[in-house]
């Protein structure tokens, strides 16, 4: 599919004032986006597992401008408190999708959002948020074109999220998404996420992430800025180039269950994403003493249970276990007796893989 193709025809309806919510969850890459080319483009493929907990919940309600014009209209509430902060990078969203959805010209906004997990755990609720808000704008728009099918309705609504953040469009579906173009990978796109299309042995159909909050407060660097960092950057085409082929190593590895292969090939990919941070210009570190004290915990622990725990990173300091279900009680035995210690205030979020965004009652 082509950009184009996400163009609307004339719309068949006017709908003068209406309200929708979604929730819509966080996710965690196995294989990470870092680095992308305008508009939204990645520079490789990204496979994630969806989460179930962490999710963002938002309502849009719309009603019909007197003035139509090309100027976007909106309020914005968090948690029931107006945040005219949140308005930049959510006119900023608006911008960018305006030639595909070409209504919001013709309407006032006002946005409803929350999250399930708290604001300050350091943990990115971009991924969860825009994903939200574009299934409340699908909703609308298949009110105006009945006749879009599902399959439509959710490549546009992943489409649209990846133009508010790349990340975004891999939180639409679960439970494992794939974003970016790969050979085999029928049907990737860099332009949305789909269903990760091949088999998947059971041992990964019930995955736990278990997040340690290690530092909860603002990331140093924005995962914008990050992905800019790419440019230029002396191992970048090597790093993508190891990605496309991790994404190949990857499907054999869920297909066949083998746990060993996919905790060697996550955790590369977890301390790679922060070697190229460490070796970009500026550089930075963005592990903290306690994310190294946990990782070598995990070490330690599998050497001496041979248990199949891993982590993985996303751009800060928080650690994301992962752990198949049949270990989990031995798992979080070792979780409360040994890592809670290394958590800001003890704190972490119990998650699980999840099935993607959902509709609510308004
Ligand atoms: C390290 O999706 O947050 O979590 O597209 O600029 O909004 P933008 O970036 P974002 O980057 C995510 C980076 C990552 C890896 C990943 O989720 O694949």
């Amino acid at each position: 599919m082509t950009e184009k193709e996400f163009i609307p025809h004339p719309y068949l309806k006017t709908i003068q004032s209406k309200g929708y919510s979604w929730s819509s969850p966080s996710n965690i890459a196995l294989i990470k986006y870092w680095g992308k080319r305008p508009v939204q483009i990645p520079e490789n493929p990204s496979i994630s597992f969806t989460l179930d907990a962490c999710k963002t919940n938002t309502s849009l309600t719309l009603s019909e401008k007197t003035a139509k014009n090309d100027l976007h209209s909106f309020d914005i509430f968090f948690e029931n408190e107006q945040k005219d902060n949140f308005k930049p990078k959510i006119e900023s969203f608006f911008k960018r999708i305006h030639e595909y959805v070409p209504y919001i010209g013709d309407y006032h906004f006002t946005i409803n959002t929350s999250n399930t997990f708290p604001h300050s755990s350091g943990i990115a609720s971009s991924a969860s948020g825009m994903s939200a808000l574009a299934m409340c704008l699908m909703s609308f728009e298949r009110e105006l074109n009945p006749d879009m099918t599902d399959e439509f309705f959710m490549k546009k609504a992943s489409f649209l999220a990846r133009l508010g953040s790349g990340s975004a469009s891999r939180s639409i579906e679960g439970e494992l998404v794939v974003w970016g173009e790969h050979q085999a990978i029928p049907g990737s796109s860099d332009l949305f996420g789909i269903k990760y299309p091949h088999e998947v042995h059971e041992v990964f159909k019930s995955y736990h992430d278990t997040i340690l909050l290690v530092d909860k407060g603002e990331k140093q660097v924005s995962s914008t800025m990050g992905h800019q960092l790419m440019h230029n950057h002396p191992f970048a085409d090597k790093r993508f180039d190891q990605a496309y082929t991790h994404v190949s190593d990857l499907i054999s590895i869920l297909k066949n269950g083998d746990l060993q292969g996919f905790i060697e090939l996550v955790e590369s990919e977890a301390l790679t994403l922060h070697a190229m941070m460490l070796t970009s210009r500026p550089y930075f570190v963005l592990m903290k003493p306690n994310t190294l004290e946990i990782i070598n915990r995990i070490w330690e622990f599998r050497k001496e249970t041979g248990l199949h725990l891993c982590f993985t990173l996303d751009a800060g300091s928080n650690v994301h276990l992962l752990y198949p279900e049949h270990q989990s009680t031995q798992v979080y035995e070792f979780i409360k007796r040994d890592l809670v210690a290394f958590c800001q205030n003890g704190h972490y979020i119990c998650d699980r893989i999840g099935f993607g965004a959902k509709q609510l009652p308004i």
